[in-house]
């Protein structure tokens, strides 16, 4: 499979991050999670997109280490779990993450969600604004946060959030929030960007009749719709047919009406968890 080269978007504080990853969500550590990450870098990807509670974070190091890569070219994400919330049980846990990952460094470390204490979130990005002036992460951010918990993670705190990481697909364009992301300079980046694990949108006839068009699939046609919108996007496979399906979104351009059809597809329906609601530990 030939290499692609992704485009990258700059962020707030100058650091680049491409605009195309590999989500790892649901997939096992060990062999299943280290040949998905195989198969990516293989395929030209750069950025994946970790989590310390998916509980893959060595399998995600091993495959990189193996790749022969050099590490300054990839882009590593992992996230806060909600349960390692405040300001040293932060610190305590991204010590954790890096060394599952077995890294010096990561490239971009999130709160996972908000939950429901801004006090708690708050103390916790200090911990994160610490390790962004210790070195230790290239850039830091959100995830699942709603205009109210970024207005009050940003009052109190100096560094702002460089990326917010939300469910976003046809289905929850979430313009609200990418509005906000532009006033703020806070980069959007799509979780469940195909519509997730569980979901139809890949069956809408309009999308796989665009595709007909383009020749391309309709989870092709879903990708190239948010990297025309500016949006960062990871979508997941343990398939390396698919994952090489999915970054082969790079020669071909949706036109307004298929952009405007896609658009239309909007009903406000989530693949996951409200993050007003969802309370979970
Ligand atoms: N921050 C958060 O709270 C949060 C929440 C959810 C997800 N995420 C991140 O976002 C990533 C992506 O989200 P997601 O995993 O929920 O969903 P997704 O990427 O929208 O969809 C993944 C599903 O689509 C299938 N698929 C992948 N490529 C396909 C293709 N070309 N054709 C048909 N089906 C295809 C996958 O199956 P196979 O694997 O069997 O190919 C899987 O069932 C996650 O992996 C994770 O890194 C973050």
């Amino acid at each position: 499979m030939t290499e692609r080269t992704v485009p990258t978007v700059t962020l707030n504080n100058g650091v680049t991050m491409p605009q195309l990853g590999l989500g790892v969500w649901q997939t096992k550590d060990g062999q299943e999670v280290e040949a998905a990450v195989t198969a990516a870098i293989e395929s030209g990807y750069r950025l994946i997109d970790t989590a310390a509670v998916y509980g893959n974070e060595a399998g995600v190091g091993r495959a990189i280490s193996a790749s022969g890569v050099p590490r300054e070219e990839l882009f590593i994400t992992t996230k806060l779990w909600n349960t390692d919330q405040g300001y040293d049980k932060a610190l305590a846990a991204f010590d954790k993450s890096l060394a599952k990952l077995g890294f010096d460094y990561i490239d971009l470390y999130l709160i996972h969600w908000p939950m429901d204490s801004s006090e708690r979130f708050v103390d916790t990005w200090r911990a994160f604004e610490k390790l962004y002036a210790d070195k230790k992460v290239r850039a830091i951010g959100v995830s699942n946060f709603h205009p109210h918990h970024l207005d009050d993670l940003m009052r109190d705190t100096a560094v702002v959030p460089a990326v917010n990481q939300i469910e976003l697909h046809p289905r929850l364009p979430q313009a609200e929030l990418r509005e906000y992301g532009k006033q703020h300079d806070i980069q959007i980046e799509s979780w469940s960007p195909i519509g997730g694990s569980g979901g139809d949108l890949l069956h809408e006839p309009a999308l796989v009749a665009i595709g007909e068009k383009h020749n391309k699939s309709a989870a092709q046609i879903v990708i190239r719709w948010h990297i025309q919108n500016g949006l960062v996007v990871i979508p997941k496979s343990v398939h390396a047919d698919r994952i090489a399906q999915n970054i082969d979104v790079f020669d071909f351009e949706l036109n307004a009406d298929d952009m405007a059809a896609i658009d239309a597809m909007q009903t406000g329906e989530r693949t996951g968890p409200d993050p007003e609601t969802a309370n979970f530990t």
